[in-house]
């Protein structure tokens, strides 16, 4: 990519972060008659800062898959929103000490570390219901969309996932394990945007099914990432302790293969869901932007 082509990707985010802030605000503020210690935790970790990856990658399979059929704009970033605090619920349980124990996130103390291992528990809780609540309530798609974030949130997707990872700690490990767990508490929740923003673009389920399939191989590739930066990463740039998953036996690609191996390993799996999610865009600026975003889940320092 060019220098100039670089500078409009990151204005493009900037101002695509700032809406998404804006929905996030607006949507946390009309839980009327929720706790106000609940509703401090909660803010604290949906409105403490964050990459707002998902967001991002809804809304621009939203632009680059957009039909006649499509759906408000708003609907998008309304659903954008929800999958932000279904992902921040997953991050406050996974810090918790009874998960990952982990004391800091997004550069700030961790929920629990803020509040106490109760409230962060219910902060997460009433963050993935307000998040299904929303989506229900989106017109037309809303069934769609619950069952879509269900799927990739619950048992086989994301919980099953964070079970499994907790489970291998301390046992054998397999490339075919260390798949298995990424592609649940990771890959799924980076498919469902993609797939939830062809559901929104007026696709059908069948192209919102591919996007999802695309979008797995990258949350693959997303998780690799992760993993190389807790081991080559800074804890200032990421705002997360780094050096934890060799300390808790984590199955990771670094620890089966080594550095360099997951180095290429992670790039393999960015170049084959950028090539599966490539074939599904349209010609056109929306598409190029949406793969250039994509490049970040991968090739990224924090
Ligand atoms: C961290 O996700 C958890 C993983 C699935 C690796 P992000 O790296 O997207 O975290 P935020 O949202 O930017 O804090
Ligand atoms: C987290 O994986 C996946 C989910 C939160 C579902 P990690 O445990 O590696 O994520 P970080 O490194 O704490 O962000
Ligand atoms: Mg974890
Ligand atoms: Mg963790
Ligand atoms: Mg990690």
């Amino acid at each position: 990519m060019t220098a100039a082509a670089d500078v409009g990707l990151a204005a493009a985010l900037a101002a695509e972060r700032r809406l998404v802030e804006a929905a996030l605000r607006r949507r946390l503020a009309p839980a009327a008659g929720c706790p106000p210690r609940l509703r401090q935790a909660m803010t604290h970790s949906l409105l403490g800062g964050g990459k707002r990856l998902r967001p991002l990658l809804l809304l621009w399979s939203y632009d680059a898959l957009r039909t006649r059929r499509a759906s408000p704009r708003d609907e998008a970033l309304a659903a954008a929103a929800a999958l932000e605090m279904i992902h921040t619920y997953s991050l406050i349980h996974d810090d918790l000490p009874a998960m990952d124990d982990d004391d800091l996130r997004r550069g700030r103390p961790t929920c629990h570390v803020a509040f106490d291992e109760a409230t962060a528990i219910l902060a997460g809780d009433g963050l993935q219901a307000l998040a299904f609540e929303i989506l229900a309530g989106i017109p037309r798609r809303g069934a769609d969309l619950v069952r879509v974030a269900a799927a990739a949130a619950g048992p086989s997707g994301m919980v099953g996932g964070q079970q499994e990872d907790l489970d291998a700690a301390g046992r054998p490990l397999t490339a075919a394990l260390i798949r298995r767990i990424h592609a649940g508490k990771t890959a799924r929740l980076i498919g469902a945007p993609l797939a939830m923003g062809a559901l929104l673009a007026g696709r059908d389920a069948a192209a919102a099914a591919d996007a999802d399939r695309a979008g797995r191989v990258l949350g693959l590739a997303f998780q690799a990432a992760d993993d190389l930066l807790d081991v080559e990463g800074s804890t200032a740039a990421l705002g997360k302790t780094v050096g934890k998953d060799a300390h808790q036996d984590k199955a990771t690609w670094v620890r089966l293969e080594g550095a360099a191996a997951a180095r290429a390993r992670t790039a393999r799996l960015g170049r084959r869901g950028t090539r599966l999610l490539a074939q599904l865009l349209p010609p056109g600026p929306e598409g190029a932007r949406l793969l250039a975003l994509v490049r970040l889940l991968w090739e990224r320092d924090r």
